[in-house]
């Protein structure tokens, strides 16, 4: 069909070839046209002028995947990712041709990328899409369903006696969850009904998880743990469903706690959370820990964090998550307690437990346990080579310690700062006083 804007622009690049402007113009015009194969033919003209044009790869892109050619589309848009050149937009077609060529998983976190850079690069189609792939992979079928609902809690085995030290958070946890479910007249007479949760934070490895599950041991109840960025769903608003099926799978098997993992994940603060929606899901949360629309009778609440300093201040207010407990890395005798656990069961000889407890400041509970693995490894190693078994002695474990380091150092030079300068209400006075600043 003839074109006569195109035929004009033709004719006059025909006088001026190394018209750029002019033969932009042209590219344009034949993009908007959907004439792809010329668009092509233009665009690779001005690239070679201005090959450090972000636009004009943009364009290229999507005249390759418009004509099929994903292959070159995807070594073009995959060079600007990697050197995190490419724009929003950019990412979004990216997604897009991966999902052609059937690359999922790529497909699913390039998308996460670019609505992560810019929520308004979200595209509809893709998020569709992917969320179709989601569905049809992991979702499990009717029966699977099934099969987890008979399953669908732990009951676990530890209680707070294999718990080293935390005595505060013991505590904490005894008064606002063990004792409310022992003795629920009592909390009655005095008008204080079972509700809100305990919110522990602190560096990683020193407990956090364990005694959530120890807390359910201990007063023989269910446990269901959820990791919030399991939650968190940016394609579909499945968020919320998921959500209130945790909920609700804990208020079936009451009681029970229920530990939500990395709440920080929620918090206002964070701009990956900046996505349509995410506000929702911040506001369910409450609504459900608020018993708004079913009751939480018997079902306890703990949840943790790594970043205490981005969740959101909504958590902290009366029944919610009230109570805010620093779970420090152990001191000495509780790291003697830990060795000493995690020894327990294994050939020993006089091992002066003491002297290396005091050698392990700062170390998190997750550290001296991988001492105590280091230790074991070499007596197997050890004992293979010799082809006869000795015990565990001081020494080993002295060497094992020399072979690690506290993992907790990093933590505590971020959450100085927070400390000493956003310590609203004093939340974060522990912090100081564990470091004797405060
Ligand atoms: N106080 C403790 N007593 C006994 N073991 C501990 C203690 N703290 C940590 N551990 C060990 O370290 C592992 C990691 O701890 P975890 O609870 O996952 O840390 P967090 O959740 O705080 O990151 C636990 O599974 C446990 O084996
Ligand atoms: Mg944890």
């Amino acid at each position: 069909m003839p074109d006569p804007e195109i035929d004009a622009l033709r004719a006059a690049l025909a006088v001026s070839p190394d018209n750029a402007p002019l033969r932009r113009h042209l590219s344009r015009v034949l993009v908007t046209r959907g004439l792809w194969a010329d668009a092509e033919t233009e665009l690779r003209w001005l690239l070679r002028q201005a090959p450090a044009e972000g636009e004009l790869h943009f364009e290229l892109a999507k005249a390759f995947h418009a004509q099929g050619k994903n292959s070159e589309a995807i070594a073009l848009l995959e060079a600007r990712a990697d050197a995190d050149l490419a724009a929003a937009g950019e990412l979004t077609l990216f997604a897009k041709v991966l999902l052609a060529t059937g690359d999922k998983e790529r497909a699913r976190a390039v998308y996460e990328r670019a609505v992560r850079a810019d929520p308004s690069a979200a595209d509809p189609s893709v998020g569709l899409q992917l969320a179709a792939v989601v569905r049809s992979d992991e979702e499990p079928s009717g029966e699977e369903m099934q099969r987890e609902d008979a399953v669908e809690v732990e009951r676990p085995k530890v209680t707070f006696a294999d718990v080293g030290g935390m005595a505060t958070v013991k505590e904490e946890i005894r008064m606002k969850i063990v004792l409310p479910l022992q003795h629920p007249e009592m909390f009655r007479a005095y008008g204080k009904t079972a509700g809100g949760g305990v919110l522990m934070y602190g560096p990683p490895g020193c407990g956090k998880t364990y005694i959530a599950r120890a807390t359910a041991g201990e007063v023989k109840a269910g446990f269901v743990a959820v990791g919030i960025s399991d939650i968190l769903d940016m394609w579909t608003g499945e968020s919320e469903r998921k959500l209130h099926e945790t909920f609700e799978r804990a208020r079936r098997n009451r009681p029970c706690v229920l530990f939500f993992d990395e709440v920080d994940a929620l918090g206002a603060q964070r701009s990956d959370l900046r996505f349509s929606g995410a506000r929702h899901v911040v506001n369910q949360f409450l609504e459900e820990l608020d018993g708004v629309r079913s009751s939480n009778e018997g079902v306890l609440v703990l949840a943790a964090t790594n970043a205490p300093w981005h969740v959101d201040s909504a958590f902290r207010r009366p029944g919610r998550f009230d109570r805010v407990v620093f779970v420090a890395p152990p001191d000495a005798p509780a790291r003697e307690e830990i060795l000493r656990a995690q020894l327990a069961g294994k050939p020993q000889e006089e091992v002066q437990l003491g002297s290396i407890a005091a050698k392990t400041q700062g170390w998190s509970g997750a550290d001296l346990k991988g001492l105590v693995d280091r230790a074991v490894e070499g007596k197997l190693r050890e004992a293979l080579r010799t082809g006869r078994p000795s015990p565990i002695r001081t020494m080993d474990l002295e060497k094992a310690a020399a072979g690690g380091g506290a993992t907790t150092r990093e933590w505590f030079a971020t959450a100085k700062n927070y400390a000493l300068h956003a310590n609203q209400a004093g939340i974060y006075d522990d912090i100081l006083k564990y470091l004797k600043l405060g």
